[in-house]
């Protein structure tokens, strides 16, 4: 499947691995690029040391072009280390890219930058960034207010030239020629690739995406008050009620009086794959996630099942019966 995006980031599907920080590791993201699609390591909470070592293991793994994720709140400072590594792509979010643009342009990085409303999204552009992502409030981690299929057409309108990626519940072939129809040219997805054989996230935590609908998802401040995270307003957490959210919920002031206990409890249910008492980062997706394929396969099976789907539109359209698509 050839968009705007193939082309600028020398890639053969235009999907994207979210730079999830915490879900994340060399082999995830080389398996995504060597599939075909843009593998994104999520860095932020990585020392330089381990960044070093994990764009080595990458390399190690596939020559196919990948990317470095910052969140530029909270490890803006590491975006030299990352650059002196010269990934394909420097990609952002959360904070201003605008003083990394041209230090990423001049070692050949492409600028990604995720935005989750229009303004943000404008100044990225402006910026000079090469790709936007417009991210909704049913994805996964850290999410701002409007959701994807009223955002993304708005960002298209109001960037220009600038190609946009969709973000925020697309887990199938489905949300990727949605996300074609609304403008975007390509899609990013954290959730779905999280449930896949390569996540280096704990099995608990895999066992839950499948086990969850969309309905068991929340967004509230309680795990970053819990982790003393200052993120900027208005990200707040997307992620599966467990026994945790259900007793915090409603209780911020307390959180926040024993933020640094609470984040150890979450540290320590990670650690022991105690699903009640980790963080459950996951989008609304986790309704259509049933599976744990290698994230090669959820490349190619989104990209036939949309590029099935995208004939049949006009013949729905048309009033022509048309048979579902192969899923
Ligand atoms: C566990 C988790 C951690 C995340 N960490 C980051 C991060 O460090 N940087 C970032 O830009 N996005 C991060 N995200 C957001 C993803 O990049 C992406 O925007 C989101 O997952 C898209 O929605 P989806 O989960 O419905 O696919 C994270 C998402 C999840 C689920």
């Amino acid at each position: 499947m050839r968009t705007r995006v193939t082309d600028l980031l020398g890639i053969r599907h235009p999907i994207l691995l979210g730079g999830m920080a915490s879900g994340t590791d060399a082999r995830l993201v080389a398996a995504v690029s060597r599939a075909g699609g843009l593998g994104i390591l999520g860095a932020s909470t990585l020392s330089p040391e381990a960044i070093e070592a994990e764009v080595a293991l990458i390399r190690e793994l596939t020559p196919m072009p990948f990317g470095v994720n910052l969140l530029l709140w909270s490890s803006a400072a590491k975006v030299e280390t990352v650059l002196q590594l010269q990934p394909a792509v420097l990609s952002t979010a959360w904070g201003d890219p605008a003083p990394h643009v041209d230090a990423a342009h001049e070692v050949g990085a492409l600028v990604v930058h995720m935005a989750h409303d229009v303004p943000t999204a404008v100044a990225a552009a402006r910026a000079g960034v090469d790709l936007v992502v417009a991210q909704g409030h049913e994805g996964g981690g850290h999410v701002g207010l409007l959701s994807t299929f009223t955002l993304l057409p708005q960002v298209v309108d109001a960037v220009g030239d600038v190609p946009v990626v969709a973000a925020g519940g697309i887990a199938d072939g489905r949300g990727l020629a949605a996300a074609l129809a609304l403008g975007a040219e390509g899609v990013l997805m954290g959730t779905r690739f999280l449930a896949t054989r390569e996540a280096p996230i704990p099995d608990g935590w895999k066992r839950a995406i499948l086990d969850a609908g969309g309905q068991d998802t929340i967004y509230s401040p309680i795990i970053d008050l819990a982790n003393e995270a200052p993120w900027p307003s208005p990200a707040a957490v997307r992620a599966i009620r467990n026994a945790f959210l259900e007793r915090w919920l409603g209780k911020e002031e307390e959180v926040r009086r024993r933020g640094r206990e609470l984040g150890q409890g979450l540290a320590a249910g990670r650690r022991e794959d105690d699903r009640e008492e980790m963080a459950l980062m996951a989008g609304e997706a986790v309704g259509l996630i049933n599976d744990l394929p290698s994230a090669g396969e959820v490349v190619e099976r989104t990209v036939k099942e949309a590029e099935g789907i995208l004939p049949q539109l006009a013949a729905r359209a048309s009033g022509r019966a048309a048979p579902k698509a192969e899923r």
